[in-house]
């Protein structure tokens, strides 16, 4: 198949465009290169055409779509900074580009495949003894900055237990980006099906793997312990670090990439590992793995937007063949091992996280 990857210089992008080049497909990228992301200009394997354009441009998706047969929609803009914006014009805007051009019936596209996230549930499924199954709302700052961290019961507002959430879940996004990616979403599948476009939605659960950029603070946890233990710091949690969370390896969700290009069902997939674990176990599994022996911090912060539990159900996709290879104390390791290998730690530190409180994004609880 002729396959063009947008976002394909990025994390995932690369990963996936490897797997299918291996698979025999062949791949072109449509990719800005942000500075951002990348820093230096990534070094993409030979065999992949490189195509250096914008998903905000007509005319860089026309030249990309030139004889593709599948799409694989990754590129976005994702941070915790209030770019609500640019984020709207990269990946809702950006989305509907390719849409108007497919429905415009000038290309040779069959399929589309558009890498979501498991953010468009926000806090997603919970019990409530009283009510049974509810889908709470965002948290409130007021609860937040008196450090309540458990939603409460959008019903009765009483305490609930949090619960995996399967694709038919309520989605109520508790950030900006969550509701650019529910926009590309629906907006994919309703475009898709009136032009007759197989489409397939994954939405992923935090992505881990060595090669992670950590220039960019989105991505999350583990980068940001890793780089506090590397500097000799021991792990800061935010909240109490008992937050649920789900990790899953980028080269399990690349293999999942291929599936949904080459053969799965119509449909939305939960793409995770498949095991809730809370973010305390992860600065534990990273701290052995480092063999650092600290006690993990907990200052009392909390960053806005971030829902308190993400536990997908992946059911689903499990059934369709696919099933998570890699687990946490694995990707702990080769993260740690990848860091190893990486110059100038301290200045990424200082950069990219107190960018993140300067802007308000990270807040301590009064
Ligand atoms: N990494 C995760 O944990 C995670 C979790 C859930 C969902 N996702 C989704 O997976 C997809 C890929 O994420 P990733 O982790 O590989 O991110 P990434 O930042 O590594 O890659 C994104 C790529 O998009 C490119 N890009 C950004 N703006 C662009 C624009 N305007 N035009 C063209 N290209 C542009 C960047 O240069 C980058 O190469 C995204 O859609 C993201 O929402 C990622
Ligand atoms: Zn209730």
């Amino acid at each position: 198949m002729k396959v063009l990857i947008t976002g394909g210089a990025g994390f995932i992008g690369q990963r996936t465009a490897l797997l299918l080049l291996e698979q025999g497909h062949q791949v072109s990228i449509l990719d800005n290169l942000s500075p951002v992301v990348h820093g230096q200009p990534p070094s993409l394997p030979a065999g992949i055409e490189v195509i250096q354009g914008d998903v905000r441009k007509r005319e860089d998706w026309s030249r990309a779509l030139k004889d593709r047969e599948v799409v694989m929609h990754l590129a976005d803009h994702h941070d915790y900074l209030p770019s609500y914006s640019k984020m709207l014009e990269v990946n809702a805007v950006g989305t509907a580009l390719l849409l108007e051009l497919l429905a415009e019936g000038n290309t040779a596209v069959r399929r589309l495949v558009l890498g979501s996230t498991v953010a468009v549930y926000g806090e997603g499924r919970y019990r409530c003894p009283q009510d049974g199954d509810v889908y709470p709302l965002p948290r409130r700052p007021q609860a937040l900055e008196r450090g309540i961290w458990d939603p409460p019961c959008p019903k009765c507002g009483g305490a609930i237990t949090p619960m995996i959430t399967d694709e038919s879940g309520t989605l109520r996004p508790t950030s900006a980006y969550g509701l650019s990616k529910l926009a590309q979403e629906d907006l994919t599948r309703m475009v898709a099906e009136r032009h007759a476009v197989d489409w397939v939605i994954l939405r992923y659960a935090a992505v881990q793997g060595g090669t992670q950029p950590f220039q960019n603070a989105y991505v999350g946890a583990l980068r940001i312990f890793a780089l506090r233990l590397a500097l000799g710091r021991p792990p800061q949690m935010l909240e109490d670090g008992n937050q649920l969370r789900d990790f899953v390896h980028v080269g399990d969700v690349a293999r999942a990439n291929v599936a949904a290009a080459e053969q799965l069902p119509v449909g939305i997939y939960n793409v995770a590992g498949g095991k809730a674990q809370t973010v305390l176990d992860l600065a534990r599994t990273l701290m052995r793995v480092a063999e650092r022996d600290l006690v993990p911090e907990t200052p009392g912060c909390y960053r806005s937007g971030d829902p308190r539990h993400v536990i997908p159900d992946i059911s689903r996709i499990k059934a369709a063949g696919w099933e998570p290879q890699m687990g946490l104390e694995s990707m702990a390791r080769e993260y740690w091992q990848w860091l190893q290998r990486q110059g100038d730690l301290e200045a990424y530190f200082e950069g990219a996280d107190h960018l993140m409180q300067r802007t308000g994004t990270v807040r301590f609880i009064r």
